[in-house]
C-alpha cells in the first residue's frame, strides 16, 4: 500500500504506524485518517501481526484535526460527509491491541485518537489537551465522552472548558496514560510492550481486549457475565493447556494461537 501521510513499519509481530505530516504537527486530515484506518485494518487481517503501535513525532503525536481543512466547513458539509464518523472510528473495529505511543502534543483530535487506542504510553514530553473550545467548537471524536471515562468528570470538564494542557505526570496521575518513559526511549519501550503482548496467545489477547472494552459499554453484572463466558471458553483452547502445562513444567509456553 502506498501512503502519503503515514509511515508503516513491521517489527517482528508488531505493526507500527507513525503519523507523518511534520509540517503541521501531524494535524489529522481526511486522507491521513483514511490511511490510518486502512493500515490498521490491514494489520488486523494479517496473521503475522499480533499487536500495533500508533505514534507521531518527537514534537507532536497530533496537534488535532486539521484546522485549515475544516475552517470553511458548513453544517451540511460536516453532516453530509459524516465528518469524524466516516473514518475516525475505524480504529475501534480493530480486534488486536493498539498502543498509542505519545510524545509532544496530543491535542483535540490528537488526544481523542490516543484515547481510541487500547492504552497510552507517554513520553515525559507528552502534553494532552482538548482545546477545541478556543476555536469556537467542542470536541467531536470522544473528548467529552472518553475523557470523563478515562479520568474524572471534574478533570475532563476542566480540560474541555478551559482548554488547558495536562503534562505527562498529571495524565499518569489521572489514569489517562498507563506509564511514562523518557522521550528518547519511547519507541523502544512501546515496542517492548507490544512485543511482550505479541508473545502471548493471540486469541487470549483479543478476548482480554474485548472484555475490558465491554466494561465501558455495559452494566457490571452484564460485564461479569460476558467475562465469565469468555473465561470458560478459554478452557477449550490448546493455548490454555500449553500455558498451564508450561508453568507446571517450569518452562516458557509456546502458544500456537489455537
Ligand atoms: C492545522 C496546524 C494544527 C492543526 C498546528 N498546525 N496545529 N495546522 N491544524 N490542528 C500548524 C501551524 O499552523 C503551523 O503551520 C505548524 O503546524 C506549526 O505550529 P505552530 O503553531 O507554529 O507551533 P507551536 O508554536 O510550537 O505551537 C504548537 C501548538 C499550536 C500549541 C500545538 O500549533 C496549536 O495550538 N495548534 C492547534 C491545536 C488545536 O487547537 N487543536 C485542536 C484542533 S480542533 P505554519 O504553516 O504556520 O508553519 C480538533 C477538533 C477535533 O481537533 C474534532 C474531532 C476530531
Amino acid at each position: 500500500m502506498q501512503f502519503e501521510n503515514i509511515l508503516v513499519e513491521i517489527h517482528g509481530k508488531v505493526g507500527l504506524v507513525a503519523l507523518n505530516r511534520p509540517e503541521v504537527l501531524n494535524a489529522l486530515n481526511d486522507r491521513l485518517m483514511d490511511e490510518l484506518g486502512q493500515a490498521l485494518l490491514a494489520f488486523d487481517a494479517d496473521d503475522d501481526i499480533h499487536c500495533m503501535i500508533v505514534t507521531g513525532s518527537d514534537k507532536a503525536f497530533a496537534a488535532g484535526a486539521d484546522i485549515a481543512a475544516m475552517a470553511d466547513y458548513s453544517y451540511m458539509d460536516a453532516y453530509k460527509s459524516n465528518f469524524i464518523g466516516r473514518n475516525w472510528e475505524q480504529i475501534r473495529s480493530v480486534r488486536k491491541p493498539v498502543i498509542a505511543a505519545v510524545a509532544g502534543y496530543a491535542l483535540g483530535g490528537g488526544c481523542e485518537l490516543a484515547m481510541m487506542c487500547d492504552f497510552i504510553i507517554a513520553a515525559d514530553t507528552a502534553k494532552f489537551g482538548q482545546p477545541e473550545i478556543k476555536l469556537g467548537i467542542i470536541p467531536g471524536a470522544g473528548g467529552t465522552q472518553r475523557l470523563p471515562r478515562a479520568i474524572s468528570k471534574s478533570k475532563a470538564m476542566d480540560m474541555c472548558l478551559t482548554a488547558r494542557m495536562m503534562d505527562a505526570q498529571e495524565a499518569e496521575r489521572a489514569g489517562l496514560v498507563s506509564r511514562i518513559v523518557p522521550a528518547d526511549k519511547l519507541r523502544e519501550e512501546a515496542l517492548a510492550a507490544a512485543q511482550a503482548i505479541a508473545a502471548m496467545s493471540l486469541p487470549m489477547v483479543m478476548m482480554a481486549k474485548e472484555a475490558v472494552n465491554r466494561a465501558y459499554e455495559t452494566t457490571l453484572s452484564e460485564g461479569m457475565q460476558f467475562e465469565r463466558r469468555l473465561f470458560h471458553s478459554t478452557f477449550a483452547t490448546e493455548d490454555q493447556k500449553e500455558g498451564m502445562k508450561a508453568f507446571l513444567e517450569k518452562r516458557l509456553p509456546a502458544f500456537k494461537g489455537i
